[in-house]
Formats: C-alpha cells, structure tokens, sequence
C-alpha cells in the first residue's frame, strides 16, 4: 500500500488533517488503534462531557431556574440511564459522521497500533496480532496525549476515576473529591453537583483555571461557590486510600503544614494530561522530544525528514481546535501551499454554568512581559437580554493596547460566553482595535451587546454603566 500521507491517530487532528489532504488530492490512509474514529475528543473528551454538562444543567434549570420565570413544574427526577443513553448517541452520531467523511473523501481507514518502522514506512499491528507495512511520503503523528496519573494513586475508574471514568459513572455520588481545578474538574464537578453530589476540589495552586485571567478565574470561583463547590487551593492530594464506604483523601498545604483528612464516595483526578507516544517507534526512529511532546518546527516538522506531529502530541494548548487547525495547516503545507495557524488567537472555553471563554493575552501575561495595556469591562448585570433571562452573573472584559488600541485579549464570563468569544477572535485575527469593535453595531438586546459596551468602555464611553 502506497499513500502520500499516513496519519497516526484519528482524533480532531489526525482527521481534518487526513480529510483536507485528500481534498487537496492526495492519497491518504489513517490508522487508528481505537475502535471508533474520532480520539479522544469524540469519544471520551469534548463531546460526551459536552452532553452531559447540557443535560444535567438542563435538569438544574427544571428544578430551580423554571419557577422564577413562571414556568411551574413539579420537581424534576433523574434518569440517569436516559442521560448516559443521550450521551453514547451524540457520541456514536459524530465517530459514524467521522467514519462517513473518510469514505466521501476516499480516505482508507487502517485500525491497528501505527509504528514508525522507518522514514516512509509505517507498520500496522490488527487486534489479531497481525502486521501490515504501508509506504508513504509523508508521515503524520497525531497520537494526542492519555490521562497525567498521580504517583501511588491508581485509578480503577470507578471510585477512583479520570475523566473517563466520571463520564460513565453508574449513579451520581453523594460526595465527589475533584483533584485538579482545571478545565476537566470545574467540568465533569459541576456536572455531578447537578446531579446531587457534594463537590470538593482540591488545587495545589492558590487559585482555579491556571493561566486564565485571574479576575475572570476569581470571578468563576466565586460563581462556583455559591452553586455549592467547595474548593480547597494550595493543597496537594499525597495519598488516597479506599474505604468501606467510598475513599479517603490525605491532604497537604502546598506550603507545608499539617494535613487534612477528606472523605467521598468518588474521587476524580483531573491533573492534567501527558503527550502519548507509545508504542510509536519514536526513539529507535530519533525523534526529538522535549518535555514529553515531539519536537516541531514552525510547519510541523521533527527532525526526521518526511516526519511530521501536530495535535496534543506537540507543543500549545491541548484542545480539539487546535488540533484541527494544525492539521489543517500541515495538509496545505504538504500540498505546497501556505498553511498556518495564528497561536496568539486560540479561542479557550470552559462549559460551567456559566461558561467562560478566553482569547488573547491575559492581565497577567501582559503585565509580566511589560505592555502598557488599557482595560474596559462590562457587566451583565446591566445588559437588558442578560436581565430578560436571569443570567445576569459575569462580565466582558476587553484589554487592548495603551498606545496602538489594537486588542490584545479578551475574556468573558457569563451565559454564552463560548459563543460570543468568537467575535473578539475574528476581530482580533484583522488586527482590529477596541474602536474597531465599539463602532460595529451590535444587534439589541443581546448579550454580545455587553461585549461592544466593553469595548466602548477601553475609552471610558461605555453607555449602560
Ligand atoms: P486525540 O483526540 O487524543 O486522538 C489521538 C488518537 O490517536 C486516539 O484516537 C488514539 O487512540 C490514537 N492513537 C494513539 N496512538 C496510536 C497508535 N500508535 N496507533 C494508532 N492510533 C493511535 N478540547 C476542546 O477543545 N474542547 C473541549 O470541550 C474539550 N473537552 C475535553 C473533555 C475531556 C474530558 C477531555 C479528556 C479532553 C477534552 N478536550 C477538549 C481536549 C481534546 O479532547 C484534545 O485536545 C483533542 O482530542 C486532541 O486531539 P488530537 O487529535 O491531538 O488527539
Ligand atoms: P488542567 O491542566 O486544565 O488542570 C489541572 C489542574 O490540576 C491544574 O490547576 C494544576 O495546578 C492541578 N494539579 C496538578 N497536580 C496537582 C496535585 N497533585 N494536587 C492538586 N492539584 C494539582 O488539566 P485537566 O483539567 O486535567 O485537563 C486536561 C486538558 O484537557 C487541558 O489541557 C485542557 O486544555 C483539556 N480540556 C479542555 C476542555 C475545554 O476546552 N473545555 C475541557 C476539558 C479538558
């Protein structure tokens, strides 16, 4: 079997990326080792964790949000089976569409575990045991990253879960230990609170969401709170023991000092996830790495000729679009063209209730590397569509350069800030200034309206405030 491209992975990077080189006319075959396309997005990431957070906040909303709205209706039960089932849907619906975009476009899928034999060549290992060789110009690394473990804590995805495991537990626990309060713990936390559990996260930092603004993470917390998480910062997990009753949770100050003891039915840990090159072939083939990532140049390149990684794998942020985006550009680079992806516009979004989005360069980021910066907020409290649907809780934010105006970030906390997050992204991929995003008019009343009132507030003309 000859190709121009093998790609290694079938995840959001592996995919698009396998799916613009066959439009681009190459010849393409993915291998994947899972049994469904799709990685870990489609499959145990983004999009079931994506159902469930609609779910349980949809069953929130019928037991306390309905009421003040004059929509009386008895308290909601919980069927949970219905949930998973709605879950396992959305997931099958997108690994199949998957499936169905790799026939349109002709691309041959090879299930198996993908080893670098060689440059050009990659062998392919069935369930069965049995090898098949696959020649080809250019070779794509899009192996994506597995689940960061805490040492001498093992997780049987049951009591002791990670993300994984809390995405298909069999009833919601009375208590839940969340270890990390990153993306994935203020997620699948918020999601079993919905659902009844009690929720307690434990970070060794002394603040949430580690490198989003620290008023927009302080603000999140505070939201968290008052839906009842409770959080412990600058604590550390040092063992957990399993319990009659669920498990036992030894905590230490990060600092030093004497430990805690916590007690839940389940706990998750959620510290993070690691690049994952297993099995690849990757140091016999002498690819360089660096801090556990495959090693790339600015198009996509290892030090391996015909050799190329993108996604999770590599350096940046481990998201889905990221990933798309990567490969995307590196199949249009593979096709002579001018692919590329602008890391300085990577839209970050955390679904809770409400969401927060992120693009752009933080306050503290901008401070750290001395830009002398001007900010406008707004808050919901005083948008009129916000008020017309009691999701008054957030602000925009909009910090833009002191001396250029051009934007330079901007962050949002408040119901459907996921979606409106996009608009500062466009307008920042143009190079656009605050003005440039005040004087566009904003259809009324609607919550991006909060996002042009902080834009008018950079030069302290906002209206509504
Ligand atoms: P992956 O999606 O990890 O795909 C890699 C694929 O390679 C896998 O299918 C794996 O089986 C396969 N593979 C590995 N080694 C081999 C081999 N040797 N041979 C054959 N196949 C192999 N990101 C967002 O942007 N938004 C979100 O809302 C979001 N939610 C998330 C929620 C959770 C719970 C988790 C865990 C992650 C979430 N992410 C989210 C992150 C997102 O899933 C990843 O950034 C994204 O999947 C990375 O894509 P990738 O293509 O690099 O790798
Ligand atoms: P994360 O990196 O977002 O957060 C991990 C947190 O755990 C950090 O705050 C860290 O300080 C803390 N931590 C590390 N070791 C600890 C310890 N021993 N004790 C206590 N706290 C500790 O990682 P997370 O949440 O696991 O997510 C993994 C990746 O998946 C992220 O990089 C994220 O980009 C991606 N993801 C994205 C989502 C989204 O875009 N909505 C949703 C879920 C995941």
């Amino acid at each position: 079997m000859a190709y121009d491209v093998v790609v290694i992975g079938a995840g959001p990077g592996g995919y698009v990326c396998a799916i613009r080189a066959a439009q681009l006319g190459m010849r393409v075959a993915v291998v994947e080792k899972g049994k469904t396309l799709g990685g870990t997005c489609l499959n145990i990431g983004c999009i079931p964790s994506k159902a469930l957070l609609y779910a349980s906040e949809m069953f929130e909303e019928a037991g306390h949000g309905l009421g003040a709205l004059g929509v009386v209706v008895a308290p909601p039960k919980l069927d949970l089976g219905a949930m998973m089932k709605h879950k396992d849907d959305t997931v099958a619906a997108n690994v199949n569409g998957v499936a169905f975009l790799f026939k349109k476009n002709k691309i041959d899928s090879l299930q198996g575990e993908g080893r670098i034999a060689a440059p050009g060549r990659v062998v392919v290992k069935g369930a069965d045991g049995a090898e098949t060789t696959c020649e080809a110009k250019a070779i794509v690394v899009a192996t994506g990253s597995d689940v960061a473990r805490l040492p001498g804590i093992d997780i049987d995805e049951k009591q002791i879960v990670s993300s994984t495991g809390a995405l298909a537990l069999a009833k919601p626990p009375k208590s839940l230990i969340v270890v990390g309060a990153g993306v994935i713990g203020l997620e699948l936390g918020s999601v079993w609170r919905r659902l009844g559990a009690e929720v307690t996260v434990v970070e060794f930092l002394d603040r949430i969401l580690p490198g989003m603004d620290g008023e927009v993470a302080k603000q999140t917390q505070r939201l968290l709170e008052k839906q009842g998480f409770k959080f412990h910062l600058s604590h550390k997990v040092a063992a957990v023991e399993k319990t009659a009753k669920g498990v036992k949770a030894t905590i230490e100050p990060a600092a030093g000092g004497a430990p805690l003891t916590l007690e839940a039915e389940v706990v998750l840990v959620a510290i993070g996830r690691r690049p994952y090159t297993q099995g690849l072939g990757l140091e016999a083939l002498g690819v360089a790495m660096e801090r556990g990532q495959v090693k790339i140049d600015d198009h996509f390149a290892t030090n391996v000729p015909t050799v190329y990684a993108i996604g999770d794998v590599v350096r940046g942020p481990m998201l889905a679009h990221k990933a798309e985006d990567e490969g995307m550009a590196l199949a249009e680079i593979l096709a002579g063209q001018a692919g590329h992806v602008n890391t300085d516009v990577i839209p970050g979004v955390v679904y809770t209730s409400p969401e927060v989005a992120s693009v752009g360069k933080t306050e503290e980021e901008l401070k750290a590397a001395g830009v002398a910066y001007a900010v406008g907020k707004f808050p919901f409290t005083a948008n009129g569509r916000a008020r017309a649907m009691r999701h008054t809780d957030g602000f925009v934010k909009v910090l833009a350069d002191a001396a250029s105006d051009r934007v330079l970030g901007v962050h949002i906390v408040g119901f459907g800030a996921g979606e409106m997050i996009h608009e500062a992204a466009v307008l920042m991929e143009f190079g656009g200034s605050s003005e440039d995003l005040a004087r566009t008019c904003h259809a009324h009343p609607t919550m991006s309206e909060a996002v042009k009132e902080a834009a008018l507030a950079v030069a302290k003309r906002a209206i509504h405030v």
